[in-house]
């Protein structure tokens, strides 16, 4: 008896597959703990829909009930060729997402980065309308039904809120915006479709996005909801720049989601007065100040104000549909190599050994307390 029951969460494991629903289901995570308020999200790089490590996919599955790819299904790696797709990944990525019962969101469908290098050589605008109807449409009736939601456009904006001159806009002008979120709803009906961008709390940028998605509306696009990245840092933006943020998003009658958090603790070059931003800074110990463990007072900092993040959201909760942090551990994180290659960053909820952080610990808490 004692040895059938010893083993008895293994052979459910060996039977369930790693991502075993009954165990997830009762441990403490933050899935389980904001499971009425918002999901949870991750992005997973390609190693982890392929479950290459056993250890950080149980962590996926213990914590997070939603996915986003963070680079398999841009336009580069997705359609390589003007004739060839290649759906080998983010056909791992949707079973992943469904064996696990997670909420699959796609990004993303329409953005001026990563783009394959057929893609940049598109010069007028017969091209590039069929670029957008090929690519949008091939995609979206794919994964009909499967996919929870997309990000039809990403970064349409520049930060003072005009539109940015992007391959797209200077194709088409304005009209692709509205284009592709009719394109999008066209080819699924009732998939949520999302407008996604950083910095979109600031003010300038705030207002620009509030135009936006009132004029694809206005021009008879189907918008579901924003998309703030959510790529801060300790200090800004503001807790009252976010709120006003959700505040005025969801009054324009759509969903809000913060897409892509994490909190970088690093000096960032642009802080800078009169610095050059390039190479320079490579290499340049002051721009790395933690190569091996991130002080105390910092991690404090970190925690404290990922609390005071989460807490605006929860008070918030019914106008927000999904939190997902940008990677799964620090050792993952896109900000060990961005805006400088090279650094140590410390920007998510788990470390590099895959262990909780204070700021775990204290998004949590926000839990336990009653609210
Ligand atoms: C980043 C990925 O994390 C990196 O691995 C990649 O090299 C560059 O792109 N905004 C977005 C994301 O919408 O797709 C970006 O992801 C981060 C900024």
């Amino acid at each position: 008896m004692k040895f059938i029951n010893h083993c008895l969460p293994l052979l459910s494991l060996m039977i369930l597959g790693s991502c075993n629903v009954k165990k997830t289901e009762l441990s403490s995570s933050l899935k389980n703990s904001y499971k009425n308020d918002f999901y949870i999200g991750t992005a997973l790089s390609a190693d982890q829909i392929e479950e290459k490590d056993a250890k950080v996919d149980s962590l996926i599955c213990r914590q997070f009930n939603a996915i986003t790819a963070e680079n398999i299904m841009k336009s580069m790696f997705v359609h390589p060729q003007k004739d060839k797709y290649d759906f080998a990944l983010t056909d791992k990525f949707v079973a992943f997402g469904e064996k696990n019962k997670m909420f699959i969101h796609g990004h993303t469908l329409i953005w001026h980065s990563q783009l394959a290098p057929w893609m940049e050589k598109i010069k007028d605008s017969t091209e590039m309308k069929a670029f957008m109807n090929d690519h949008i449409t091939t995609i979206v009736s794919k994964y009909k039904g499967r996919i929870n939601s997309w990000d039809v456009v990403n970064e349409a904006l520049n930060d003072d809120g005009t539109l940015r001159k992007s391959v797209f806009l200077n194709t088409l002008g304005e009209s692709y915006l509205a284009d592709a979120f009719k394109l999008a709803a066209k080819a699924d009906p009732k998939v949520d479709l999302y407008y996604n961008d950083y910095n979109l709390e600031d003010p300038a940028k705030r207002e620009g996005a509030i135009n936006l998605i009132k004029k694809i509306k206005a021009a008879g696009g189907k918008v579901d909801g924003i998309g703030s990245q959510g790529h801060w840092n300790l200090n800004s933006p503001s807790l009252e720049e976010i709120e006003k943020s959700i505040l005025a998003y969801s009054a324009l009658g759509v969903k809000v989601a913060f897409t892509e958090l994490d909190i970088t603790v690093l000096p960032n070059p642009w802080d800078l007065k009169g610095a050059d931003v390039n190479q320079k800074f490579e290499g340049n110990p002051k721009m790395n100040p933690y190569p091996e463990t991130l002080p105390d007072s910092i991690q404090n900092k970190l925690a404290q104000r990922y609390a005071d993040i989460f807490k605006l959201f929860l008070k918030h909760k019914d106008k927000i549909s999904r939190v997902t942090f940008w990677g799964v551990h620090d050792g993952q994180s896109w900000l060990n190599d961005w805006p400088i290659k090279g650094r140590t960053n410390y920007p998510l909820l788990f470390d590099t050994k895959l262990q909780p952080k204070k700021a775990y610990n204290s998004v949590m808490q926000l839990k336990e307390v009653k609210e």
